[in-house]
């Protein structure tokens, strides 16, 4: 195992990269609506990363993923390959996960959206859920702190809203590779006895799920669902550690008001 710890002109270009993935979320709010198929919403993502941004999508390709975000509808965990045929409803929930690759190095992030005006309580309170998972863990961040802390933190809250956390998939190292060490896992388990340390760069992305854990991979070999076909909400960001605590490279202006550090 080997973890990067990033000096002063690789956070700058991460975090660059990082508020490049942010806006994209920001921009595509207002096409989240009835009737829009992923396919295009892809589209929109992929004019605005390479037109606008002068940016890549680091999806597109990645060990042959065909398309440039992953859009996760309803019982899709992640990984969701944009469709065509795939037309978002009202009362949907949609993940949309954005990577970009911008001067070498990468940006990871996802939110929930809400399709319409018809969702169920249920399914508000899973996607808060998520959020809030996040928040928490975000909050305990600073040097010293174990690695393990943070699938604590997750999995304590999600399964005090009587949810469950998504086991096999976790967050990531991230900098000048898509994916690089440590594992970022949402639940407890063994950390190796691994701390936090200024410099470090790492996503983390509760997977929360309205039944059971359990998930498999569809015939795509990419789309993850949720054996019980119940509802799953994800949310990323992608933080930096600092000499006092953390802060949120993929922080939205939306979210700048809950996060005064920042
Ligand atoms: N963005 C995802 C993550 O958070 C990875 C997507 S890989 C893909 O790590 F190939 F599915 F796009
Ligand atoms: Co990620
Ligand atoms: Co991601």
């Amino acid at each position: 195992m080997k973890i990067f710890i990033k000096n002063s002109k690789e956070i700058k270009k991460i975090y660059k990269s990082c508020q490049l993935a942010a806006k994209v979320l920001e921009i595509i709010k207002n096409y989240i609506i009835p009737g829009i198929n992923t396919e295009e919403i892809n589209n929109i993502c992929h004019n605005y990363i390479t037109k606008i941004e002068g940016a890549k999508s680091a999806t597109l390709g990645y060990k042959g993923f065909p398309k440039s975000v992953c859009i996760s509808v309803n019982d899709v965990v992640c990984h969701g390959i944009p469709n065509r045929r795939e037309i978002l409803k009202n009362g949907d929930i949609v993940n949309i996960d954005v990577t970009v690759l911008h001067n070498n190095y990468y940006g990871d992030t996802s939110k929930m959206f809400l399709v319409g005006n018809n969702i169920s309580q249920k399914s508000k309170l899973l996607c808060l859920t998520a959020q809030k998972s996040l928040y928490k863990a975000i909050n305990i961040l600073k040097p010293g702190i174990r690695l393990y802390k943070i699938g604590q933190v997750i999995q304590k809250y999600v399964e005090s809203k009587k949810f469950s956390v998504v086991r096999n998939y976790c967050g990531h190292g991230i900098g000048k590779n898509f994916h690089e060490d440590p594992q970022i896992l949402h639940y407890k388990s063994y950390d190796y006895g691994i701390t936090l340390k200024p410099g470090m760069i790492f996503t983390i992305e509760p997977m929360i799920n309205m039944g059971h854990h359990n998930v498999y991979v569809a015939n795509d070999n990419w789309t993850v669902k949720t054996v019980d076909k119940k509802n799953s909400a994800q949310y990323e960001h992608t933080v930096l550690i600092t000499n006092i605590g953390s802060k949120i490279l993929t922080i939205r202006e939306e979210e700048k008001n809950i996060f005064k550090k920042n």
